[in-house]
């Protein structure tokens, strides 16, 4: 499609793309860079400040090379019809004036569904990457924001093949589905050999394959004290056997002293890390324990055994193909299961089909073709 010979035909696809969240980020700037690259489209970031410490935010464009916003609507921390509200109303003033051909949005997040209920409100078409993920527990704040984000999205781009399933038993137009891989993991392997270099393990002083990564974050694991104490315990005997390294997001943050009724943890707590950083604590972890969606995607890409605390999870496939076991919230499952694994054998698995580096560029394909781009 260079089009070389006829300059003033081309036609440009304007798309507005949002992003919101920390676990957006990674997902948002693959697209972008394969946008950019091509004179068939024109991009504008909207970032709704979902998250804005730059820890949660700012590194992450800074790491990833995501350009600037063009415009970031602030809305901050809120409760959820406030979250959402915000980004609804803020947004639609940018949509009126830019009037862009489509929207894109990634993930699961409040920002995620209020983009897309700004956008077709105003007729304006969407694009949802990571559709179809179905977890089945609609108290989960993500698999309502999933739900409601495809039932009105046209293009529905997949990661696995239970993503279609999910869609078609929901009664979706089989043309809105397009099966294309996982641009989360286009940027795990566009950024994996950086990460290699970087002197995350000395600064922590952790040695490869010598200590388990925690991650928690979910309200149903986080907002309940006694959960939260529960899961603690068990945490705790594992890292009596290989040391836990802990890097906190502000949620958990300010629920940990209630549920330790004022006593330290004994595993190190850390703040927040930068994408290369996590990235290579996942590499070079023994195990991964989380409750965290994207996690469990990454650690299958990168085969790091996973234990997942929930009691279901809407990325099936980390389970049958990759390293990912479910453990839920329970002490003795989840004792059981990861002695297990520190004794014996971890969960070999194999990366699964279209998680190749390459998602992005199939979504820009797409996109160009059935929005006439470049004719
Ligand atoms: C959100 C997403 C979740 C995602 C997670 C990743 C929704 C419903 N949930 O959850 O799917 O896995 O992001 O991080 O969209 N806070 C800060 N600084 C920040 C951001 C948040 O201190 O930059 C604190 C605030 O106190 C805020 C709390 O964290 O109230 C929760 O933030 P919020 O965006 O509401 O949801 P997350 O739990 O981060």
């Amino acid at each position: 499609m260079s089009g070389a010979s006829q300059p003033a035909a081309k036609k440009r696809v304007r798309v507005l793309c949002v992003a919101g969240a920390r676990p957006n980020f990674m997902k948002i700037a693959p697209l972008l860079r394969e946008f950019n690259s091509r004179d068939t489209f024109e991009s504008f970031l909207v970032h709704t400040g979902q998250h804005y410490d730059a820890r949660m935010s700012e590194n992450f464009f800074r790491d990833l090379g995501i350009p600037a916003p063009d415009i970031n609507l602030g809305v901050g921390s809120g409760t959820h019809a406030e979250q959402t509200a915000h980004v609804l109303m803020k947004l639609e003033a940018v949509l009126l004036s830019e009037r862009p051909d489509l929207v894109l949005v990634v993930g699961d997040v409040n920002s995620t569904l209020a983009a897309t209920i700004a956008a077709v409100k105003l007729d304006i078409p969407v694009a949802h990457v990571e559709a179809g993920l179905r977890s089945g527990d609609r108290t989960m704040p993500e698999e309502l924001n999933r739900l409601m984000t495809d039932v009105v999205a046209s293009w529905l781009f997949t990661t696995e093949a239970d993503g279609e399933a999910n869609l078609l038993r929901e009664g979706i137009d089989p043309a809105r589905i397009h099966f294309v891989g996982n641009v989360m993991i286009d940027t795990l392997l566009a950024n994996l050999e950086r990460a290699k270099k970087l002197d995350t393990l000395e600064r922590l002083g952790l040695t490869e394959g010598k200590f388990c990564l925690l991650t928690l974050h979910r309200p149903s694991n986080v907002d309940d004290p006694a959960r939260l104490a529960e899961l603690f315990g068990a945490l705790e005997e594992i890292h009596d056997r290989v040391p836990i390294v802990f890097p906190v997001h502000p949620r958990t943050a300010t629920n940990i002293s209630e549920a330790l009724g004022g006593r330290d943890l004994k595993f190190q707590i850390i703040e927040p890390q930068d994408y290369l950083d996590f990235l290579r604590l996942m590499a070079d972890a023994k195990i991964v324990l989380t409750d965290s969606g994207g996690v469990q995607e990454e650690t299958t890409a990168l085969g790091t055994p996973c234990f997942t605390l929930r009691d279901s999870t809407e990325r099936p496939i980390t389970v049958t193909h990759g390293t990912n076991t479910m453990v839920g919230a329970d002490r003795e499952v989840i004792l059981r299961e990861v002695m297990a694994t520190l004794d014996g054998k971890p969960k070999a698995g194999n990366v699964p089909d279209l998680w190749d580096g390459k998602a992005s560029e199939r979504i820009a394909n797409v996109l160009e073709r059935d929005l006439g781009a470049g004719s």
